[in-house]
């Protein structure tokens, strides 16, 4: 296959993201009180969630002018709105005439936004356009003068990134040039969120990013992967990358060598069905290894024919596995070769450390004559388009099965950190990543 590289893709003969120099640890202490502190956790807010990116939401919910979006993180929101001019910016959701939040609606359409307390109304720049008894104010209009304070903003990989420090990089530089070119590579832009869940989850975010952050708990908590995705780490490459991001790789579509079995599981067969391979050919564990590298050939071949566009540009390993980009401090994208979740814990608007909220998106590339698509974790099929915000407490619903087996030791790792016999972590090496995100944490939470 050439290996030329194309606008938007990898190079196509790729089997592997390319392995990457690693920083030195510190083997910083891990201590408990990043789960349990109040104090920590407020000054974490502003250390850490004041100052990095953040997906705020979808470029598609912004198609016209006024329309707008509302982002919460903590206890913050964010307005984000396209501008007359076409440009997304954010601002506040803090009147500036007394700081009244201006809107509770999640996302929406204004001409103006028009506080509900004495009636200032901005546009979608964040100016200040009119006020009631305007010639009352003895210091001059507010028209004019006074506006919402507004938040870094940025579009890109069809998400809408903010960020509250003033002084951040771009998010081309926080991100770094590695994920930047390879998340370009998926073409996010061009998928539909079909799933769209917050859950109010009892633990501290970090729980959760912890959790992502490693793949040494897969072959205990989701044995039901391993027929069809590789977790052994000798199999999966682990990378850390600059700014407290990093990357797991899992070669899939194929039995994971941890998986007993001669047989083809069911849903890995009906895969290889779909792109016209016998999955009794492969049966064996001989022949488990073959599939991986069947499926990115009939992938390859049939692509266009069965209207799975967006596999174009893809690198041959882009065709069947599944690599996780763990955005410093708590964006986590896991992305397939049909779509891209976000799992993302948020620290709690309550500022309570043990608890969280926990959102997980699924979008999809739509496929030419479907409207059905898998949910990414088990459960019924989901209807592609555009998914409405479900909002629950955490047991009261499923988040798909992975979700809810990751979630299913949450509360009880935030129970054990309260011990007196907590110790510290003891990691092993597959599980750096987790011990370069505290390093980085403690980077960040050093500064003044
Ligand atoms: S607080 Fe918004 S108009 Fe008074
Ligand atoms: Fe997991």
């Amino acid at each position: 296959m050439n290996q030329e590289a194309r606008p938007f893709g990898l190079p196509r003969g790729l089997d592997r993201p390319p392995k990457l120099p690693e920083p030195t640890l510190r083997g910083d202490p891990i201590t408990a009180d990043r789960y349990l502190s109040r104090a920590y956790a407020e000054e974490e807010w502003r250390k850490v969630f004041m100052r990095t990116w953040q997906v705020a939401g979808l470029a598609y919910h912004l198609k016209e002018p006024g329309d707008f979006i509302n982002f919460e993180l903590g206890a913050e929101s964010i307005l984000c709105v396209r501008g007359q001019d076409g440009q997304v910016r954010a601002f506040y959701n803090s009147c500036a005439h007394r700081g009244t939040r201006l809107t509770a609606a999640e996302e929406g359409h204004v001409e103006r936004f028009v506080c509900p307390y004495h009636g200032w109304q901005f546009d979608a720049a964040g100016q200040t356009v009119f006020v009631p008894n305007e010639e009352d104010f003895p210091q001059g209009s507010p028209c004019g003068r006074v506006g919402l304070r507004e938040v870094r903003c940025e579009v890109r990989f069809g998400l809408v990134w903010v960020n509250m420090d003033p002084e951040a990089p771009s998010l081309e530089d926080f991100l770094g040039e590695t994920v930047v070119r390879e998340l370009a590579s998926y073409r996010i832009e061009d998928t539909i969120r079909v799933l769209h869940m917050t859950a109010d989850t009892p633990c501290n975010w970090k729980i959760i990013t912890d959790n992502f952050n490693e793949a040494y708990h897969v072959q205990v908590l989701h044995p039901g992967l391993l027929p069809y995705i590789e977790a052994n780490y000798r199999n999966c490459q682990f990378d850390l990358l600059p700014g407290g991001h990093n990357r797991g790789w899992f070669p899939s579509h194929n039995p994971s060598v941890l998986h007993d079995s001669e047989e083809v599981a069911d849903h890995l067969a009906a895969l290889l069905r779909q792109w016209d391979l016998d999955p009794q050919a492969f049966y064996g564990r001989e022949n488990h290894a073959k599939i991986r590298k069947a499926v990115q050939r009939a992938k390859r071949e049939k692509y266009a024919a069965k209207g799975y566009h967006h596999y174009r540009d893809y690198a041959d390993y882009q065709l069947t596995d599944y690599v996780i980009y763990n955005l410093f401090p708590n964006t986590v994208l896991s992305i397939g070769p049909d779509g891209t979740q976000l799992l993302r814990p948020r620290p709690h608007p309550s500022g309570d450390p043990e608890r969280c909220l926990f959102d997980h998106w699924w979008m999809v590339h739509p496929i030419e004559g479907q409207t059905m698509t898998p949910s990414p974790a088990g459960g019924p099929d989901l209807p592609v388009e555009d998914a409405p915000h479900e909002v629950f407490c955490y047991g009261e619903k499923s988040l798909g099965t992975t979700a809810d087996e990751d979630l299913s030791i949450a509360k009880m790792q935030q129970e054990g950190l309260h011990s007196a016999g907590y110790q510290g972590f003891y990691l092993a090496h597959q599980e750096r990543r987790v011990q370069h995100f505290h390093e980085v944490l403690n980077d960040y939470m050093a500064r003044p």
